[in-house]
């Protein structure tokens, strides 16, 4: 098996199940033209974050790790027109690049990009009485387990939390791994195991980001 194989897989399904989008591929080739890497969800992964918010009619979401924008759009047309998609972005570059996507898209009402380190920016929306029923983790993974501990503070029972790049080729596997990204992963699952008010599973995937996958986790007391 192989990354072209899996690639064209993909490609097929979202030729099957995903409607073509103008609107939408301009703003990868924005993206791209500003400099920004490709690392967004594939139009799939994105799909899937949609059905799951559309499934618990979520209105609140949070996401952690802006990038251009591409994935919070897609959480923003998931919602109800009172829905909001709350964004954080430390990247000066990237948070314009997903202000002017968003604008594009016309859901700039809808999100709510606060820049900055996410670190500081989450105490500051437990300040705010901020309660979220969908949190999508996708930042420096190195914080992973602080930024599931701050989702868990801003969740009540219902909520789901999804991060992505969870498997990073099978690294995860490896305790000795000296990328800083699975240790952060590993520290995630350490707390996962933990802690009892989560109730975990993770998928890994192949396809157009190779091999990798989300951890999900609803929130249950
Ligand atoms: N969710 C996006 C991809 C996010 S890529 C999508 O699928 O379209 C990860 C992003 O997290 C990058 O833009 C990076 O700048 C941002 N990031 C990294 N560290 C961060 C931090 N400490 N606080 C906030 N954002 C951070
Ligand atoms: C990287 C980050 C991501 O969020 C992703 O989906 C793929 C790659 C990275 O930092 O390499
Ligand atoms: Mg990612």
């Amino acid at each position: 098996m192989s990354q072209e194989l899996w690639s064209q897989v993909d490609g097929y399904l979202a030729a099957q199940y995903l409607e073509q989008d103008d609107l939408l591929e301009q703003v990868i080739r924005e993206q791209e033209a500003r400099g920004l890497p490709a690392i967004q969800v594939s139009p799939l992964e994105g799909r899937l974050l949609q059905l799951l918010v559309g499934a618990m009619r979520a209105k609140n979401v949070l996401e952690i790790g802006t990038l251009g924008g591409y994935s919070a759009i897609l959480l923003a047309r998931a919602l109800p027109d009172d829905g909001r998609v709350i964004t954080l972005e430390l990247n000066t570059k990237h948070a314009e690049a997903a202000q002017a996507a968003f604008r594009a898209t016309g859901v700039a009402h809808k999100i709510d990009l606060r820049p900055g380190l996410a670190l500081e920016t989450l105490p500051k929306l437990r300040a705010e009485n901020h309660v979220f029923d969908f949190v999508f983790i996708d930042a420096d993974k190195e914080n992973n387990v602080y930024y599931v501990q701050q989702a868990l503070a801003l969740s009540r029972p219902g909520t789901l939390i999804v991060v992505d790049n969870v498997i990073r080729d099978g690294d995860v596997m490896n305790e000795a791994s000296e990328s800083p990204m699975t240790q952060g992963v590993r520290r995630m699952n350490d707390f996962i195991k933990s802690e009892p008010r989560l109730m975990a599973s993770a998928l890994q995937t192949v396809g157009s980001k190779g091999y990798d996958g989300m951890a999900f986790m609803l929130v249950v007391e």
